[in-house]
C-alpha cells in the first residue's frame, strides 16, 4: 500500500525540479509590491500577526443578532506569505490560519490562530519559504519525506465531535481542538493511509456519513467515513483522465467526479506546473455508485473549468443535477492567484466564473445550463446535501483595478429568480454560509427559512466584517453587521457551528 500515500502532488513537489533555487522573480518583484501594501486590496493577503488574533468583541454597526442564531462560525484560509522579500509563489500556498467567530445575543468575539503545521513551524524557524506547494518550487535542502510535511491546512474546516479538520487536498486533515483552536496533529485514518490525500471539499450527507476523495493522477481514492470521523470503507477507483479535481459532489446515491481537462502532465515541481490546460477536450464527468464502486457511468460536456461546486440532487426519474462555478480558462489558477501575493493584479487577463447546472439524464446525455451571474464560492443548505435544493448562494461581481468579489447572491433554480446585496467597491466579499433557524425560534425546517452568515474584507475601514443576511431576502442588506478591530487575510472556506 506504499504507493497510495504518494499522490501525483508529492510525486510533483518532491521530482528532480526541486533541486531548482527559488525564482529569482520573487525576491525582484517583492519590494515594489509591500511598499504599496496599505489600506487597498492588499490587505488580503498580508502576514497575519505570527501569534494569532486574540480574543476580541466586534463592534456592532447595526442591528440585532436574530432570536435564534447562535453559534460559531470558522473560516479557514492562508494566513501568512512572506519573510522579508521572500514571497510564497501562489495564494493557495499561505499557511492555513482558522478565524473563529462566536456568536450569541451578546454580539461577536473573534479569535484566530494558525494551524501548526510541520511546513508553517519549519518556515518560522527558518524565517523563509523553503517547502513546495501548489504553486511553489520550494528549496532543495528541505527534506520532504510525506504530504503531511507540506500539508498547508489552509483551505477549509470540517466540524468532527469535539474537534475542527482543518483541510487541505494534497494530504490529511489537521485535528485541532474547536474551542481552542490548538492543532492535535494530523488525523491518521489507518497506519497504511498515513498522510493520504484528502480533499478540503468533504461531503456530509444528511445521515452525518462523511465522504471525500484524494486525487492521485488518473486514480482517485474515496474516503467513506462515519459522522465521527473514523473510516468505514475506502477504495481507490481509475479516473477518466488525471484532471485536476478541487471539488466534487455527492447525491443520494452516487459520487460525482468532475475531471476538467487541466491535465497533469510532467511531474516538475510546483504542482500546478504540471498541469497543461486542454481546451479541445472535453470535461469528464465520472458518476460511481456509492454502495459499488465498480458500477460507473461516464459524461462528457465542452471543456470548461472550475474550483467549487455547490450540491447535486437525483430527479426521481435518475437525472442528476448540481450546481457549479465554471470558467472558460484556468488562468486564475495557473497565474492569477500567483500574481496575488506579489501584490499584481491583472483585470484584464481575469476570466470569471459563471454559475452554472448540470443535468445529467439517465439516457448518457449531459446538459450545461450556464448563466450570466458572476459566480464563486457557492453554498447551499447542507441539511440536505445530497437532496433537492432550489436556492445556492454565491459571492460575484468583479472589478478590473482589483481582485474579489463585491456582491453576495442566491440564485432559485425552480423560479430562475436572483437576490442580490452590492456591498460596493470597497468591499471584497467571501464565502457566506447558510445557518437554518431553528425549530425552537418558530424555524419551519425549509430551504431559506434562516439565514446567510459571512464575512466581508471592508478596504476602506481596514477591517473585517460579518454580516448577517434573511436568506430569502438579501437585497435589502444585512439585517445584522459588526466590525472587527483586525483586516484579517482574505479567507476560502468555512463551516458554522450551531448551539
Ligand atoms: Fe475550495
Amino acid at each position: 500500500m506504499t504507493d497510495l500515500s504518494r499522490r501525483s502532488f508529492l510525486s510533483a513537489v518532491t521530482g528532480a525540479g526541486l533541486m531548482a533555487a527559488a525564482p529569482k522573480s520573487w525576491a525582484a518583484a517583492a519590494p515594489s509590491a509591500l511598499s504599496k501594501f496599505g489600506g487597498d486590496w492588499r490587505l488580503g493577503v498580508a502576514n497575519a500577526p505570527a501569534g494569532g488574533y486574540a480574543p476580541s468583541a466586534l463592534t456592532r454597526l447595526h442591528g440585532q443578532m436574530p432570536k435564534g442564531l447562535s453559534g460559531t462560525l470558522y473560516r479557514n484560509g492562508p494566513g501568512w506569505f512572506r519573510y522579508g522579500d521572500d514571497v510564497t509563489g501562489h495564494w493557495f500556498d499561505g499557511d492555513g490560519m482558522i478565524q473563529k467567530y462566536d456568536l450569541t445575543a451578546a454580539g461577536v468575539c473573534h479569535t484566530g490562530r494558525f494551524v501548526d503545521t510541520v511546513k508553517h513551524r519549519v518556515e518560522q524557524k527558518a524565517q523563509a519559504i523553503v517547502m513546495p506547494g501548489f504553486g511553489t518550487k520550494g528549496r532543495a535542502d528541505t527534506p520532504v519525506t510525506s504530504n503531511d510535511d507540506v500539508n498547508a491546512a489552509n483551505t477549509s474546516v470540517l466540524r468532527v465531535g469535539d474537534e475542527l479538520w482543518a483541510l487541505w487536498e494534497g494530504g490529511s486533515p489537521y485535528r485541532l481542538d474547536a474551542q481552542t483552536l490548538l492543532t492535535r496533529g494530523p488525523k491518521t485514518f489507518r497506519d497504511d493511509l498515513k498522510g493520504m490525500a484528502f480533499l478540503a471539499h468533504p461531503k456530509v450527507e444528511p445521515s452525518g456519513r462523511i465522504w471525500s476523495a484524494g486525487f492521485m493522477g488518473a486514480r482517485a481514492w474515496i474516503w467513506q467515513l462515519s459522522p465521527s470521523g473514523e473510516m468505514e470503507q475506502g477504495a481507490i477507483i481509475d479516473l477518466p483522465a488525471a484532471g485536476y479535481a478541487h471539488d466534487w459532489v455527492v447525491s443520494e446515491r452516487y459520487l460525482i467526479l468532475p475531471m476538467q481537462p487541466w491535465v497533469a502532465k510532467t511531474r516538475t515541481p510546483p504542482f500546478v506546473d504540471t498541469l497543461v490546460w486542454e481546451a479541445d477536450q472535453p470535461i469528464r464527468i465520472l458518476v460511481v455508485d456509492k454502495t459499488d464502486f465498480s458500477k460507473r457511468r461516464l459524461y462528457e460536456l465542452p471543456a470548461a473549468t472550475y474550483f467549487h461546486t455547490g450540491d447535486a440532487w437525483e430527479d426521481r426519474d435518475g437525472t442528476i443535477r448540481f450546481d457549479v462555478c465554471l470558467a472558460k480558462s484556468p488562468q486564475f489558477g495557473a497565474t492569477g492567484a500567483r500574481d496575488l501575493v506579489k501584490g499584481i493584479y491583472k483585470g484584464d487577463e481575469h476570466t470569471e466564473a459563471h454559475l452554472a447546472l448540470i443535468t445529467l439524464r439517465p439516457n448518457g446525455k449531459a446538459e450545461m445550463e450556464l448563466t450570466t451571474a458572476s459566480a464563486e464560492f457557492p453554498q447551499t443548505d447542507h441539511r440536505v446535501q445530497g437532496l433537492r435544493h432550489d436556492l445556492v448562494a454565491h459571492v460575484g461581481g468583479y472589478l478590473k483595478d482589483r481582485p474579489g468579489a463585491h456582491m453576495l447572491s442566491t440564485h432559485n433554480w425552480r423560479t430562475g429568480k436572483s437576490d442580490t446585496h452590492d456591498f460596493g467597491h470597497d468591499a471584497i466579499v467571501e464565502e457566506a454560509l447558510f445557518v437554518p433557524r431553528p425549530a425552537t425560534a418558530g424555524g419551519t425546517g425549509k430551504e431559506a427559512d434562516g439565514w446567510f452568515v459571512g464575512t466581508v474584507l471592508n478596504l476602506k475601514a481596514k477591517a473585517t466584517e460579518l454580516h448577517v443576511f434573511d436568506a430569502g431576502n438579501l437585497r435589502d442588506g444585512p439585517v445584522a453587521s459588526w466590525r472587527s478591530h483586525h483586516a484579517t487575510p482574505l479567507g476560502f472556506h468555512g463551516t458554522f457551528a450551531q448551539t
